[in-house]
């Protein structure tokens, strides 16, 4: 069976105190809970939270990511944070190709190739996010842009490497607007992307691939979403910042 996860992307807020408190209060009630499903729970907090909040969250509870990597190893490149480094802190994961940094950042499939290849490097999952924008959706051409986006940064993979990717598919016009993709629209991508994944890698790869669907899931919506047979989960922004409206979504698994 495939692994179901939801994972709180922080984005760029909270400072460290209150970060700590968010996490330390997720970290809490889950304790109480008792999930129907195996469920893998992550937080992706920024950059300057990660050491920290990994110190307060029970770490077989609650996996580390972070929200971006540099392309490159190491070495003189002002600025940047190398997977390395990040896998040293303890992070699992790190979220790549989030349409923010497509759209803010310039983030290309080159750029995610060279991400990618970091972020398995050093035995972490990439949580590779794609999404089409509205005007590609009205225009017809969601399925050939996700499917551009994945097949452009992932195919140059081996099966094996391949086989620790989780897909995120979040549809631009979903994120932050409080417009979710209805779960007929959530599922009929999330068929094509892994009939898609078949195509390229087989059955086994395409069947155990977790792919994950993100933009404005909520309490109320969240159980909709994962009842299709093909969402293995959530990508959760502004609900993933206060530590009740998180643990709904992740019961609703
Ligand atoms: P919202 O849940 O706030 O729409 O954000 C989704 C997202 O971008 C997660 O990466």
């Amino acid at each position: 069976m495939r692994k179901k996860i939801v994972a709180g992307n922080w984005k760029m807020n909270t400072l460290v105190k209150e970060g700590l408190a968010l996490a330390s209060n997720i970290n809490d009630e889950l304790k109480n809970q008792t999930l129907r499903n195996e469920v893998e729970v992550i937080i992706a907090p920024p950059f300057t939270h990660l050491t920290s909040v990994s110190e307060v969250v029970d770490n077989n509870k609650i996996s580390i990511s972070s929200q971006n990597c540099a392309t490159e190893c190491c070495g003189a490149y002002t600025g940047e944070i190398s997977a390395e480094m990040l896998k040293n802190i303890g992070c699992r994961a790190v979220i790549l190709g989030h349409s923010e940094r497509r759209a803010y950042y310039g983030e290309t499939s080159e750029t995610l190739i060279k991400k990618t290849e970091q972020v398995l490097k050093n035995k972490m999952t990439p949580i590779f996010c794609c999404g089409e924008m509205l005007e590609e959706r009205e225009a017809n051409n969601h399925f050939k842009i996700v499917e551009t986006q994945i097949s452009e940064a992932l195919f140059h993979l081996s099966e094996e490497d391949f086989a620790n990717i989780v897909i995120a598919y979040e549809p631009v016009w979903a994120i932050g607007t409080g417009v979710t993709a209805s779960k007929e629209q959530a599922q009929e991508m999330h068929a094509h992307i892994r009939t898609v994944i078949k195509a390229k890698y087989g059955n086994t790869i395409a069947d155990n691939l977790t792919i994950l669907y993100g933009g404005s899931v909520k309490p109320n919506n969240a159980k909709e979403i994962f009842s299709q047979p093909d969402v293995d989960g959530g990508l959760i922004g502004g609900a993933s910042m206060k530590a009740e409206s998180f643990i709904e979504i992740i019961k609703a698994i």
